[in-house]
């Protein structure tokens, strides 16, 4: 009976700056090749000591002040994130207490750089349903803890983020219009970290063999996300009863301008109407929507009324795609 949209977008990131300079002194790589090959100029890094919650709570709180709600008004905290603080508790139910959400539930959501658009399609049936009158969807990733510092095909990629989105009730003429979500884990052995769970959990020799770390074929992992980001917005869009010329803007997943490119150019659309962070954050995993979507949100690029496609790919493997009128 009722239609959920967004009310407030919010975000937060390290201020310090990884270059790809910095990262031609660490292992064998340029400036160029990575420039080149990935779009990715520079990358934010937290500070020893700090968490995925940390930066999970800044944002929430900007999408709770953007949209002018209370946090005790809150029902649920969804928090999408493959780096939590710990195995448990939840991060979400760090951040629901740090904010002072005190009468929401709070849970994690794994479904790796995918985990924004599957938290935000539950937040959205939430509020649909009347069983919620606010959701808080927060995506979290602090990739540089499992990234890899000495395997350069991964090192690049990766950077460290978070970024938040209130969904509540709005009026009839706005909302989410549709989602498309779906897995396929026969690809999970091109995307995955060995080592901290129930399979192998961590010992002496899981930390020796580097086996902690992001593992991921990058040839298979781009092929499949090329296909998966235009069948995806497709299914949206059809499900949404929309043309692609209805897209006011796409706010793509933001692994490598060449997989955003091949998008924006099968979609026909100008590159004024995509959103790219990709230079100066990298690959914030789930985070990266939300991020992209609340700087374009707060730059005047996003706004009221505009069609907007989200549209993202990642571990598992997963995709997903929603269609939303600001
Ligand atoms: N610097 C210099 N050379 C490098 C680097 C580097 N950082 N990394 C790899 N190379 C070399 C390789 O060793 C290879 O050399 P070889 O030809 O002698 O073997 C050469 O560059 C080309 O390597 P490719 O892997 O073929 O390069 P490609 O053009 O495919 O780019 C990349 C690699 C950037 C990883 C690309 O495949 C990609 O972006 N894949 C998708 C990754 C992705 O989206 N991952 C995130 C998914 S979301 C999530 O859940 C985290």
């Amino acid at each position: 009976p009722y239609r959920a949209g967004i009310l407030g977008t919010g975000s937060a990131l390290p201020a310090r700056v990884l270059t790809n300079h910095d990262l031609e002194k660490m292992v064998d790589t340029s400036d160029t090749w990575i420039v080149e090959r990935t779009g990715i100029r520079e990358r934010r890094i937290a500070e020893p000591g700090e968490a995925t919650s940390d930066y999970g709570v800044q944002a929430c709180q900007r999408a709770l002040e953007a949209a002018g709600v209370a946090p005790e008004d809150v029902g649920m905290v969804i928090c999408a994130t493959v780096t939590p603080d710990m195995m448990f508790p939840s991060t979400a139910s760090l951040i629901q207490y740090r904010i002072g959400a005190v009468h929401a539930g709070a849970f994690d959501l794994s479904a790796a750089c995918t985990g924004f658009l599957y938290a935000l399609a539950n937040a959205v049936a939430m509020v649909e349903s009347g069983m919620q009158r606010y959701v808080l969807v927060c995506a979290a990733d602090l990739l540089s803890r499992i990234t890899d510092y000495e395997d350069r095909s991964t090192c690049v990629l990766f950077g460290d983020g978070a970024g938040a989105v209130l969904v509540g009730r709005v009026p009839e003429d706005r909302g989410f219009l549709a989602f498309d979500l779906g897995s396929d884990g026969s690809g999970g052995r091109f995307l995955y970290l060995p080592a901290g769970g129930s399979r192998q959990p961590a010992s002496a020799e899981s930390v020796a063999a580097r086996q902690h770390f992001i593992k991921m074929e990058g040839r298979e992992t781009f092929k499949f996300a090329v296909k998966a980001m235009a069948s995806s917005t497709e299914r949206v869009l059809d499900a949404a009863g929309l043309a692609r010329e209805d897209i006011d803007l796409l706010v793509p997943h933001q692994a490598n301008i060449r997989i955003i490119d091949a998008a924006r150019k099968r979609f026909g659309l100008e590159e004024e109407k995509v959103v790219v962070t990709i230079d100066r954050y990298g690959n914030t995993s789930a985070s990266s929507i939300p991020i992209a979507l609340d700087e374009a949100v707060r730059s005047g690029r996003a706004r009221a009324g505009q069609l907007i496609v989200m549209v993202g790919f990642g571990g598992g493997l997963t995709w997903g795609a929603t269609a939303v009128r600001l």
